[in-house]
């Protein structure tokens, strides 16, 4: 968010408590003005010129450290992964500081450009979302997959109706349940969470991300198998920054910085170190 935006509805409010004066234009613009002159503010180098967003020097960037390699909470306590490596150097190319926060997944698209200026967290771009917000181009490519206990007949989508299936609230996942005749959904805000009660046998199937997937298969092997959700006919999907609904500003510069980080082999050497290692 603007900081400048943020310290004047913070000084408005304490210097207009109780006075019944809601702020005129000259107020803010005076607000605004005390703000910047106090030298907290770092003014946006040419690379972020065009977007709001990026007008305070930072990038905030909210995600969902629930779903490896994209993203996960790292040994320090702070969001790492593939996602979180690309939009920081995304910032060093526009040359802003970037700031992650970790949220829910079903909060981020809400927040975007309000309590966060843009979301990373290997969202699919869908219609449904692009009635709220605008996307970068895609960073990549995934389908969902399907995760059954180890010794599970379910191999097509006919296996799956009537059966209980899990999935992360909110994500495409949840959303293809819905698809399935007589199945009974059940919603989690982790992944992981899903994934734990289907190895404990309180669910015949959870859909999830193919990359997820696969890492939850490999850290449960011997209790529950990974199928291709070609298998199961569901779609190609594609990531994408969600970004504020018309800032046209801010998916262009967006997208220059990717296609350079593509174009340097950096984009490259993040695949390499976090999804193919
Ligand atoms: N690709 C799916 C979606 O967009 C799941 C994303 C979940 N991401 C996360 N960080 N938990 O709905």
């Amino acid at each position: 968010m603007k900081k400048t935006v943020m310290l004047f509805v913070l000084s408005a409010a304490i210097v207009f408590a109780g006075c019944g004066n809601s702020g005129s234009a000259s107020d803010e613009s005076k607000a605004t003005a005390d703000s910047a002159a106090d030298g907290s503010e770092t003014q946006s180098d040419d690379a972020s010129v065009g977007s709001e967003a990026l007008a305070d020097g930072v990038l905030n960037v909210g995600t969902n450290a629930e779903f490896p390699p994209f993203e996960f909470v790292g040994d320090d306590g702070e969001p790492d992964g593939f996602d979180i490596a690309l939009i920081k150097a995304i910032g060093e190319e526009l040359g802003v500081a970037v700031e992650v926060e970790n949220m829910e997944f079903n909060s981020l698209v809400a927040s975007i450009g309000s309590k966060i200026d843009v979301a990373i967290a290997g969202m699919t771009i869908t219609e449904e979302r692009q009635n709220s917000v605008d996307f970068s181009d895609s960073y990549y490519e995934a389908v969902q997959y399907v995760l059954v206990p180890a010794d599970s007949d379910i191999a097509g989508i006919a296996d799956l109706e009537g059966k209980t299936i899990g999935a992360q609230l909110g994500t495409t996942g949840d959303f293809l349940i819905e698809d399935i005749a007589d199945a009974t959904a059940s919603q989690y805000n982790k992944g992981v969470d899903a994934v734990n009660d289907l190895v404990n046998g309180r669910l015949d199937a959870v859909i999830i991300d193919k990359n997820p997937a696969m890492v939850f298969a490999e850290k449960f092997e011997g209790e529950i198998k990974a199928i291709d959700g070609a298998d199961f006919a569901f779609e190609p999907e594609n990531y994408a920054i969600a970004v504020p609904k018309g800032d046209e500003a801010l998916v262009s510069i967006i997208n220059n910085a990717l296609a350079t980080i593509k174009e340097d082999g950096t984009f490259d050497q993040l695949v390499s170190e976090y999804i193919e290692n």
